[in-house]
């Protein structure tokens, strides 16, 4: 039902005979570009192969895997592979190796002998792009034979110091379960993943110690959540609003709020999307499902900070129930809102998880994530997610965590120009601003929903939440993007 990332298990270099190993081998060059020690001693085993590789006038040793060998002659290995990390690794280097090995040991058992350059840290995010890169979903694929379909089925990583590498990978373990959660979340079908099951999922997450509770539409339509609620009330799936508390920081302390967009599937309602590609709109809780595996994450390292975790679950259907362009609703804030697309869905949503979240929990600052428009997809393509922030200082705390991890983003406007945008005739705003701008006036929208001196980001990840051919770190499909760079943000207010 879940994707557990590959089971990974760290022995002494002294405790393992890498000549009687039967799977893949992986071993390094040091930092001169020269075989490393296990290298050293398997090429002296298999009669001097990866000397002969190292060389051959084309040979270059840099970051990744540069060489593998099939069967060696000597030892018991399918494949013994040779890996570098350069001279002195950096994080970006340490990831693009690890998901360079993940090409070479996927569907067998495989031994990485950390001996090459870099520390703990350097070898522990580096085993963890490789598991990243690991990731299938095979949920909805039926079994087949065993032999047919051999996978990845341990990772044994063999140091000099396997205590304090397990150590530094602790951390990287429950920051990838954070990943294949929100994977699995977004690549789920929208029959699958109906806001019931959604809910469950997250009330499930109370056996790790977070404090999960879900509000349902008497209790949405009693707190006056009426933007949510239109967007939802031409389904049969009921809408919710699902809080998950992770309250390891100081008693009394204002928590950070983390708001996810949840929409189970985007049909656009009644201003209906094109049917080409529409079957794309089940990943329209990307948001959500960012929340969600970051909330994970923060559980199982017991992260030393408090995070309340806010998701609003709607499915955007057309049905003689539906919500109609031309409607009037009322906010909780009881800000009145004329509908002018009804396939502007998401920032309704938002309105009201946004304005319950800072009611309730009074945070010390806010970060929303939705996949909100195709604008901005069209602004800054799928590589990155765009930003906007009221709050230069907050701004700066996301720009590190996004470079430290590799999560990229790149910073867009907030301003008055994009609020003129959304004057309605009838309504205090409308749902859309027209064509210009698109991601600026829905960052402007959703500004209305925010508390005076309230610091705040707005994520637009609607590009960057699917890669349909896969990226550095992910296979096709669901990337996890924001899980790393939002629990690096955490990390960092934790002290
Ligand atoms: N869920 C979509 C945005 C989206 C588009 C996400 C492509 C992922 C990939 C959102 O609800 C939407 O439909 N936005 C409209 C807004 C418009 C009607 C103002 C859009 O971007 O076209
Ligand atoms: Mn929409
Ligand atoms: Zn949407």
């Amino acid at each position: 039902m879940s994707t557990a990332p590959t089971p990974t298990h760290f022995a002494a270099a002294s405790d393992t005979d890498l000549t009687t190993e039967d799977g893949v081998i992986v071993v390094f060059l040091d930092g001169e570009g020269a075989l490393g020690p296990a290298a050293s001693t398997l090429d002296a085993a298999c009669g001097g192969a990866l000397g002969r590789a190292l060389a051959a006038p084309d040979f270059k040793a840099k970051p990744g895997v540069v060489g593998r060998f099939d069967y060696p002659t000597g030892l018991i290995a399918r494949k013994l592979v040779l890996a570098s990390l350069g001279d002195k690794p950096d994080r970006a280097t340490a990831r693009k190796t690890g998901a360079a090995i993940a090409g070479q040991i996927a569907k067998s058992d495989a031994v990485i002998v950390a001996d090459g350059p870099g520390d703990a840290q350097i070898t522990a995010e580096m085993v963890w792009a490789t598991t990243l890169k690991l990731y299938e979903f095979k949920e909805y694929k039926s079994p087949p034979k065993e032999e047919d379909s051999p996978k990845t089925t341990s990772i044994t990583v063999v140091s000099e110091a396997p205590e304090a590498l397990a150590a530094a990978s602790a951390d990287f373990a429950a920051l990838a379960e954070g990943v294949f959660f929100t994977r699995d979340l977004v690549n789920e079908p929208a029959n699958r993943l109906t806001t019931d099951e959604f809910a469950a999922r997250l009330a499930a997450m109370q056996e790790l110690g977070l404090e999960v509770e879900i509000l349902g539409e008497p209790e949405l339509a009693e707190m006056g959540a009426r933007a949510l609620l239109g967007v939802g009330q031409g389904s049969d799936n009921e809408s919710k609003l699902v809080v998950m508390k992770w309250m390891g920081g100081g008693d009394g302390d204002a928590p950070l709020a983390l708001v996810g967009k949840g929409v189970i599937f985007d049909t656009g309602g009644i201003s209906l999307k094109p049917a080409g590609g529409m079957e794309d709109m089940t990943m329209d809780m990307g948001g959500a499902g960012v929340v969600s595996g970051v909330m994970r994450t923060l559980a199982l390292r017991r992260a030393k900070l408090n995070v309340v975790g806010v998701v609003g679950l709607v499915e955007n259907m057309p049905d003689a129930r539906a919500q109609r362009p031309g409607d009037i609703v009322k906010s909780m804030k009881g800000t009145t809102i004329e509908i002018i697309n009804t396939d502007a869905e998401g920032r309704l949503v938002l309105a009201d998880a946004l304005w319950y979240a800072q009611q309730t929990f009074k945070p010390s600052a806010v970060i929303d994530l939705a996949t909100l428009t195709g604008a901005i997809i069209v602004a800054l393509s799928k590589t990155r997610a765009g930003y906007f922030c009221n709050n230069d200082d907050f701004a700066a705390e996301l720009e590190a965590a996004c470079k430290a991890t590799g999560d990229q983003a790149w910073r867009m406007p907030l301003g008055k120009e994009f609020h003129d945008q959304i004057k309605s005739r009838l309504a205090d705003i409308k749902n859309t601003g027209g064509r210009d701008g698109g991601a600026c006036t829905a960052a402007a929208f959703l500004e209305v929903f925010i508390e005076e001196d309230m610091p705040w980001i707005h994520l637009d990840i609607a590009g960057a939440t699917m890669a349909k051919g896969g990226n550095e770190l992910s296979p096709k499909g669901a990337t996890g993007w924001g899980v790393a760079a939002l629990d690096a943000l955490i990390k960092t207010r934790e002290g």
